[in-house]
């Protein structure tokens, strides 16, 4: 089912956000601990991998509370890739938010805000619902009309006869008119495999009978077998939710209808806002669930990157979050080595300068970090990852067009050179070629240049008039 895919607003670009990593599956370990040279798309970066690891075994036998994990390293060398790969270590369900320590600016929201939210959305529910359900293929949907009685024109629906058929039996239904509508809605028809949800009356189209298939080898539908056992019977139901999508759903009940019946209403009564005490009550029935084993919390992780744009409020906030009884595990990174940390300028005790800190995060919450640094990659790594996305994305990449790839990645940054892919690629195809030859990769590096070459050409000669 989609609840997090309806519910959690712009989950699509968070999702465009990992798609430069899909080619990682984990962090590429042995059995005890080691890294293999290439495993699970992950290439070199040893030692770094290695200390993940053992943070991995620290969050599994939950001795990791409280703390963070501080990735520091240059751009491009494989910060979120190792956050990521942790993410997928912990497994299939956890979830995974990723953030970029800037996005808590902004003149609506608060800070903090911002970091709740991500928090939730951070920490994962699965949650086994016994339903009781009617289930069965679609013989009959008969709209029984009636005379409106509020006017003397048109008519309304006064209920709604529906014959449903499974393998054992066969039952025919009087539905309420709201229930129709929702019928309406998911655009079902005879023939169709539907399940009502008896206590919400949520109509789920599961598919097309299959009886009803047809010999076309291509078609939109999706056939179903004729569901098994009677037609009324309970069903278990698994759902992985975010804490965030609970949030929403309850802010919003009336989109609560296709969102999980008991979930959807958590709370009773209309409200608009996530507001502090939404989420109290959320966390109340929330920890009810887990104490009933209705329910058990998956805490997924939360990366913040570049965490060196937050400031001095927000780090407060960090500090007092890790320490809560339900927190996800927090992955910082940053590319700063000692910088001043936001929001302490004005401070009287720095006089003005501002407090400079490793990073630019205040002593008490690095007290809390493991600190692991990622290395810039050797030639060798660079080809192999260039590689391994070409390969993922499909690409046929010529072994000339390869080595000049390399040399850029080198020259600038593995990042750059796995930036130059896609236009080589639209080159190559824009001259009917499917091969990327080494001219796409020299077109593509004139056309884009790396922000060292940028800042160069601005500072002298020409360009210098823009600054
Ligand atoms: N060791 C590695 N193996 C495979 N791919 C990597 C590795 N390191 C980085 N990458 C890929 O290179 C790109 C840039 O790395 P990224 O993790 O975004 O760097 P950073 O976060 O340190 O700036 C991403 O597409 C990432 O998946
Ligand atoms: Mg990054």
């Amino acid at each position: 089912m989609k609840v997090t895919g309806n519910a959690s607003g712009s989950g699509s670009s968070r999702e465009a956000r990992i798609a430069s990593h899909s080619h990682i599956k984990g962090l590429g370990l042995t059995e005890d601990g080691t890294a293999l040279p290439l495993s699970q798309g992950f290439v070199g970066q040893k030692s770094a991998r290695e200390a993940c690891a053992l943070i991995l075994d620290l969050i599994r036998s939950k001795k990791f509370a409280g703390r963070a994990l501080l990735l520091t390293g240059a751009p491009g060398t494989g910060k979120t890739a190792l956050a990521l790969g942790i993410a997928h270590e912990l497994g299939q369900k956890v979830p995974f938010c990723p953030m970029v320590g800037s996005e808590v600016f902004s003149s609506e929201v608060k800070k903090t805000e911002v970091l709740m939210e991500n928090f939730r959305r951070a920490i994962g529910l699965r949650v086994r619902e016994t339903k009781e359900v009617y289930e069965g293929e679609i013989t009959e949907l008969t709209p029984t009309e009636a005379d409106n009685p509020l006017s003397g024109y048109g008519k309304t629906i006064s209920h709604v006869v529906i014959g449903l058929k499974t393998v054992k039996g066969t039952k025919q239904l009087r539905l309420d008119p709201s229930i129709y509508e929702s019928i309406m809605k998911e655009r079902v028809s005879v023939g169709d495999v539907i399940y009502i949800e008896a206590n919400t009356g949520a109509v789920k189209r599961v598919g097309r009978s299959d009886a009803y298939a047809t010999e076309y080898d291509l078609e939109a539908e999706e056939y179903v077998a004729l569901p098994k056992g009677e037609v009324h019977k309970r069903k278990e139901v698994v759902q992985d939710v975010t804490l965030h999508d609970l949030d929403i759903a309850n802010a919003k009940p009336q989109g609560g209808q296709d969102i999980m019946s008991v979930v959807g209403q958590l709370v009773k009564g209309r409200r608009t806002e996530i507001t502090d005490k939404l989420r109290g009550e959320i966390n109340k029935v929330v920890d009810g669930y887990i104490e009933r084993g209705i329910a058990e919390l998956v805490p997924g992780v939360l990366f913040i990157d570049e965490v060196h744009m937050l400031d001095l409020e927000c780090f407060t906030y960090l500090n007092r979050a890790l320490e809560s009884t339900i927190s996800p595990h927090v992955i910082l990174a940053t590319n700063r080595g000692k910088c001043v940390v936001r929001g302490t300028e004005y401070d009287a005790v720095s006089g003005g300068e501002g407090i400079v800190s490793p990073h630019g995060i205040p002593l008490d919450l690095l007290d809390r970090c493991m600190i692991v640094r990622t290395l810039p990659y050797t030639k060798e790594e660079i080809k192999e990852v260039l590689k391994l996305r070409a390969r993922i994305e499909n690409l046929n990449l010529n072994e000339d067009a390869l080595d000049l790839l390399t040399e850029e990645g080198v020259k600038s940054s593995l990042r750059f050179a796995l930036q130059l892919l896609s236009p080589a690629s639209i080159l190559a195809k824009v001259s009917t070629r499917t091969e990327i030859m080494v001219g796409d990769v020299q077109e593509a590096n004139t056309l884009f240049i790396d922000a060292r070459r940028s800042a160069r050409s601005l500072t002298s000669g020409q360009g210098g008039k823009f600054l």
